[in-house]
């Protein structure tokens, strides 16, 4: 079936099956390799996307629940040329290890500052403990957070 899908601000209408998750849609459709898969079963939030600004596990979403929707993945997350300030604050941080599952956090994170601008460390924490990271950069990833808070 067709399924039309808006991806960080571009229109694709896409030939695959309704009930394909929107993971494998965004790595092989629309070739944006950022989201990783982690265990498929919408556990370790390495597939963290926003759905019309809000995060999904695009693992166990299938495709047909997000046409006409607005998807964004971390390459839509900053702007052309800047890297979102969460971004940069991985950065300087230096927060991923083997970074497998750091797009996923910083989706995470993202929605937590656009409903939370002025997280308390506590709550930091709470909104990222659906992230599992093997390499446990978990202290660097609330210091980079905290970064952004100020
Ligand atoms: Fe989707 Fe783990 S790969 S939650």
């Amino acid at each position: 079936m067709a399924v039309d899908l808006r991806v960080n601000g571009e229109d694709y209408t896409l030939e695959v099956e309704g009930d394909t998750p929107l993971l494998w849609v965004l790595r092989d459709e629309v070739g944006l390799k950022g989201t990783k898969f982690g265990c498929g079963a919408g556990l370790c939030g390495a597939c963290t996307v926003h759905l019309n600004g809000a995060p999904v596990r695009s693992c166990s979403t299938p495709v047909d629940m997000a046409a006409g929707s607005e998807v964004t993945t971390i390459e839509g997350l900053g702007q052309p040329g800047k890297l979102h300030e969460l971004q940069q604050a991985w950065v300087d941080h230096g927060v991923p290890q083997c970074g497998y599952c750091q797009s996923g956090q910083i989706m995470s994170a993202a929605h937590l500052l656009q409903t939370n601008p002025a997280p308390t460390r506590d709550e930091i924490v709470a909104a990222m403990t659906g992230n599992i990271c093997r390499c446990g950069t978990y202290s660097r990833i609330v210091a980079a957070v905290e970064s952004v808070v100020g």
